[in-house]
């Protein structure tokens, strides 16, 4: 069994995609903008933000893994679900739960480029900035964390705990280390 131990209560998450949405809001007033979540671990975050968002949007959906089935990244991304939405000359938001080594983004990032938009920016809700081992940052984030492994809030390890409404690090069990 895993410990889970309190990262973020609900109210810091909403006081975080509040706070995001207000700053997207007024940036991107009057423009199309497309927010390309990554599933699944954003799904979450996305369902909030566009919520408190005040300009009209359009969103869309890819699915990426660099995770294996455990805790440690393999470093290959793959994507096994495109957008369906055009996006040339319209602006994207790249909808991200957490950048770890930062190589999901760079990928992603290069390849929606390819479709020439008219500009391409991040939203991530968390950073482990110290795991960056690519030059890639958010334009907008929410809070900068430690090198833990996290879950809740969409957010899952083997798939599980992504239905918790907060944000919780998991400690292997004390009982399992005697
Ligand atoms: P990156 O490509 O190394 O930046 O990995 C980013 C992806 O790894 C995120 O989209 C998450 O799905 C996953 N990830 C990174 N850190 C964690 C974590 O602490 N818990 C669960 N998934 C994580
Ligand atoms: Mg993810």
């Amino acid at each position: 069994m895993d410990r889970l131990n309190r990262l973020l209560t609900g109210e810091e998450i909403v006081s975080l995609v509040k706070s995001l949405a207000d700053q997207i809001s007024r940036d991107y007033v009057g423009k199309e903008l497309i927010l390309v979540c990554i599933l699944k671990g954003a799904f979450m975050f996305l369902s909030d933000l566009i919520r408190h968002l005040h300009i009209p949007v359009k969103i869309d959906f890819v699915r990426l893994a660099s995770y294996g089935a455990g805790m440690k990244s393999s470093g290959l991304v793959e994507i096994s679900k495109d957008i369906e939405i055009p996006i040339e000359g319209k602006d994207v938001l790249i909808i991200e739960d957490i950048v770890d080594s930062g190589r999901t983004l760079q990928f992603l990032k290069e390849r929606l480029a390819l479709s020439n938009p008219s500009s391409i920016k991040i939203c991530a809700l968390l950073d482990k900035k110290a795991r960056r081992e690519v030059k890639i940052e958010a334009d907008y984030l929410g809070k900068e964390i430690e090198d833990i492994f996290i879950v809740g809030y969409g957010i899952d390890f083997n798939e599980g705990y992504r239905n918790l409404p907060e944000i919780y690090y998991v400690t292997p069990d004390e009982q399992e280390k005697r």
